[in-house]
């Protein structure tokens, strides 16, 4: 009878794991970086931070931000695919990709745990630093919020002076946003969506609409297990994450500099607790009242 072995099947059956040779490879030849660097660009990464204070705390704020605009950017790709799968009527690509985006907004979310509790104090001694700079000249974020519906033409004048973020977010402007994409679904499948919804002005606000609504509400009571029930709820998941991202975006503010104006201009908590309130995806909310 054949034993099992101790070293995994794909591993050579011929070395054991006190072999010093079993360990990593240490040798690069006349490589100048590693094979890690060249794809993971560490060295470029971990030497963007650049502090403007001496205050020991900016490094902290500095870095969340920084991890917050990378997860931006995997979202943003994670929905652009959604909304090209739909277009494409692939179903389950478009899933796949809006699942990986509520885990990732998850974590996006648990950034908040190092400034959630940021006193004051803490967030004066290098709020100076910040200048005019302010998480609401994000690119990023912005391009996020396209992909939503929540689109503003206004909202690219910040970016006037740089041409790359300009003309991503002139393109986002102009594309139909994933929302858009899902209601063009729906009405290949049959359901009445008006014209109206469907082929309007891309670079304007998705506005909440009843007929939106009641298509939602009879999807919603219906059979449960339909792949549109699940595309339902997955787009809830995400509207749902997106309301939190916000939420503790609202709640560490308030807490760090209560009712004071925002570096960016803004009235600050004023001004954030106006945006929290919206709904993502309205309809896909309003539609339970009518199941
Ligand atoms: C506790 C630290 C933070 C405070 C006190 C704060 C404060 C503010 C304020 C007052 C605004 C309103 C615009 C303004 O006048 O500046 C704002 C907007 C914004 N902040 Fe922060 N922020 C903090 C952390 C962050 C972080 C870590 C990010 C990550 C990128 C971020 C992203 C944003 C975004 C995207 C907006 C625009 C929101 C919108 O357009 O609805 N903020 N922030």
């Amino acid at each position: 009878m054949s034993q099992p072995s101790p070293i995994p099947p794909s591993g050579d059956a011929s070395r054991d794991a006190a072999d010093p040779s079993f360990a990593p490879d240490l040798s690069i030849g006349s490589r100048t970086t590693t094979p890690y660097e060249d794809y993971v660009q560490a060295d470029v990464l971990t030497h963007l931070q650049h502090p403007l204070s001496d205050d020991p705390g900016e490094m902290v704020f500095l870095v969340t931000t920084q991890v917050m605009e990378l997860w931006f950017t995997v979202i943003v790709h994670e929905w652009q695919t959604a909304a090209d799968a739909l277009r494409r009527d692939e179903l389950t690509v478009a899933m796949d990709a809006l699942k990986r985006s509520t885990y990732e907004l998850e974590a996006l979310n648990a950034a908040w745990k190092p400034l959630a509790r940021l006193t004051p104090a803490q967030f004066n001694a290098y709020r100076g630093a910040l200048g005019e700079g302010s998480g609401f000249q994000s690119a990023m974020y912005r391009r996020l919020e396209f992909l939503l519906g929540e689109k503003s033409a206004s909202m690219l004048v910040p970016h006037r002076g740089a041409s790359r973020e300009y003309a991503e977010l002139e393109k986002a402007l102009q594309e139909p946003s994933l929302w858009d994409e899902v209601l063009r679904l729906l009405a290949r499948r049959g359901y009445s969506i008006p014209d109206a919804v469907l082929w309007r002005d891309p670079t304007v606000r998705h506005e909440a609409d009843p007929a939106v609504e009641a298509v939602w509400a009879e999807i919603f009571a219906g059979p449960q297990e339909s792949e549109l029930v699940r595309l339902g709820e997955a787009l809830t998941d995400v509207a749902e994450l997106v309301w939190r991202w916000r939420n503790d975006h609202l709640v560490a503010t308030r807490r760090a500099m209560g009712a004071k104006p925002g570096t960016g201009g803004s009235a600050g908590v004023a001004w954030l607790e106006k945006r929290a309130r919206k709904n993502v995806f309205p309809e896909l909310w309003t539609a339970r009242s009518h199941v």
